[in-house]
């Protein structure tokens, strides 16, 4: 079935991401929380958007912000209760809003009670929830560990003198999906979820859960060879990954009409259909990294390249993952979230000459591509990087365990630093700014991660009352692609390709057609429309005098990051 005649909720979709720590805090400990977010529903509501993805709000000691589980069914303290919660998803599904959350099943906290039995001895019922090698054996084959300070995925563990795995940090012990009864664990716990009412989950790292349990040799040369020299590819190629995901979506999921999106941690073009083709049962959708790991260009003679990433790159990106859905599955779009450093800086320019300009320009991108659109909460402010020049700034575990790394290999930690203000995570977890006095209306007391500075120039009170605000611009693209299906179903044709500073698309179906072009870069730039136009509408520009109409038309004049959106009139 094609994409056009099976039209579902979830794709139609524009989701909200919140990042529950540093939304809002409602009792002054600077951490955000649930009551919080209740305080702003009216808010979340006033966007027009659909669905919220809270990231884990579940018993945590917070070694990963969350992502480290100590009770699945609980709530983590700073959050607040149960009770809380219940409110929080009535009040949402009261103003017509889902909610999905957060799945972290690739590992737990090692402070979950399932783990603290599995450590205790070799023979326990909870032995087998876990990956362990014992030591009598040697040392375990290499595996590596995205935040170990020595890369190393195996921790030993002399209480039953034995390694444990860990994809991520010590504290994160990677679950056996191989045991039936841990997935039976993961299966019933799924369901009090849902019964609870939520509307489905985003999956952490689910890609990666199978592992092999023969533990074969990968050398350098092998993970070179055959996947790309880069470790999660070689994880997310689990034998048995399909197979526990057709039986979650038996066992759990198509039992509710909820959506799923998994987190494609190493899953590659080629294996991403396996995983959200419909007919084969599995997930909903997925959202991959390649747009992510395209990197800075160098700079030259001083000058970062303007646009400062290969925009012919992102566009080939863009395009590709679109071309794989166009008969089977279905794709997500996204420029932020809180992996990530903040849109405005990363992709467009937040220097406060162009920063409305291109945090409008990104927001149109986003609403006007084909696909599930997951929007990163402050993104609509055109909240921009932190940059911390210290290290003593960070809470995240990836920026301070990779500096200690790096520290003891005796390596370039100033470099280190650089690169961090460009792609550290915190940049993205900055409290949210509500307005512009104390703290930025985020909390009374002393906020768990410096908030920028720069929110007294940029809030929502101040944008909530400028009609021309990022804000209230992102809104009107809102209720555009509600209004236009179009924008969500309809073919994508990407138009002028090798241009370096400018992004041009055609979005259409039977019904309608939209000529989108975007310009990435601070200079005036000329686009040539492959197909020419005879006559076209502006629907909406980031610009106030762009013009309103297009005659016969073969090219586009853009001034620096202007966006526009044409209606073409179909004849
Ligand atoms: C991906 C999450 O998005 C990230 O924040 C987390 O650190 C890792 N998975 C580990 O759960």
């Amino acid at each position: 079935m094609d994409n056009l005649a099976d039209k579902k909720w979830w794709k139609e979709a524009v989701v909200y991401q919140v990042y529950p720590r540093s939304f809002k805090d409602s009792n002054g400990d600077g951490i955000g929380d649930i009551r919080g977010i209740i305080s702003k529903l009216e808010y979340i509501k006033s966007l027009g958007v659909d669905v919220v993805w809270l990231n884990p709000i579940f018993k945590s000691p917070n070694a990963d912000n969350g992502y480290d589980i100590s009770d699945y069914r609980d709530i983590m303290d700073e959050f607040g209760t149960m009770k809380d919660f219940d409110e929080l998803l009535n009040g949402l599904h009261q103003r017509g809003i889902k909610l999905i959350l957060d799945l972290v099943v690739n590992h737990s906290s090692d402070e979950h009670e399932w783990f603290k039995r599995s450590r205790g001895s070799r023979n326990n019922t909870y032995r087998d929830y876990y990956h362990w090698w014992e030591a009598e054996r040697g040392k375990p084959p290499y595996r590596w560990s995205v935040f170990d300070v020595n890369s190393n995925a195996w921790q030993y563990d002399a209480a039953s003198d034995a390694y444990y795995l860990h994809y991520f940090a010590v504290k994160q012990p990677d679950l056996k999906w191989e045991n039936p009864k841990l997935r039976q664990e993961i299966y019933d716990m799924m369901h009090f979820w849902f019964r609870k009412g939520i509307d489905g989950f985003r999956m952490d790292v689910i890609s990666v859960i199978s592992k092999d349990p023969a533990w074969p040799v990968i050398t350098k040369d092998i993970l070179d060879k055959y996947y790309n020299g880069f470790w999660p590819s070689y994880y997310a190629k689990g034998p048995n990954i399909h197979e526990y995901l057709q039986e979650m979506n038996r066992e759990v999921l198509s039992k509710y009409d909820v959506m799923t999106v998994a987190e494609g941690w190493g899953v590659t073009k080629d294996d991403v259909l396996k995983f959200v083709d419909a007919e084969r049962k599995e997930l909903d959708m997925l959202y991959h990294f390649e747009g992510m790991q395209l990197r800075h260009l160098p700079v030259q003679n001083g000058i970062l390249p303007d646009p400062k990433y290969d925009l012919v790159a992102f566009k080939d990106i863009y395009t590709k993952w679109d071309t794989l859905f166009s008969e089977k599955g279905w794709g997500t779009i996204y420029l932020g979230n809180h992996d990530q450093s903040r849109m405005v800086s990363r992709w467009g320019n937040d220097d406060p000459g162009w920063r409305e300009l291109s945090s409008k320009m990104l927001s149109t991108f986003l609403l006007t591509m084909r696909g599930t659109v997951y929007y990163y909460a402050g993104d609509e402010l055109g909240m921009t990087s932190i940059k911390f020049d210290s290290i003593e700034d960070y809470r995240d575990i990836d920026t301070i365990n990779n500096y200690q790394r790096i520290l003891s290999e005796s390596g370039d930690v100033i470099a280190f630093l650089e690169e961090q203000k460009i792609y550290s995570r915190d940049n993205g977890r900055t409290p949210f700014q509500w307005d512009d006095t104390i703290h930025a209306g985020f909390t009374s007391g002393k906020p768990w991660l410096k908030i920028n500075p720069d929110y007294i120039r940029i809030n929502a009170a101040t944008e909530e009352h400028d009609e021309n605000s990022v804000l209230n611009y992102f809104r009107k693209l809102v209720q555009l692609r509600r209004q236009n299906k179009t924008l969500v179903y309809g073919k994508y044709r990407l138009l002028d390709k090798e241009n370096s500073k400018a992004y041009t698309y055609i979005r259409e179906d039977t019904n309608k057609k939209f000529l989108i072009a975007l310009n990435f870069s601070s200079a005036t730039v000329t686009i040539y429309l492959d197909v020419p136009i005879l006559e076209a509408q502006l629907l909406l520009s980031n610009y106030s005098d762009t013009r309103k109409s297009l005659i016969e038309t073969g090219k586009l004049e853009l001034r620096p990051y202007e966006s526009v959106i044409y209606e073409i009139q179909l004849r």
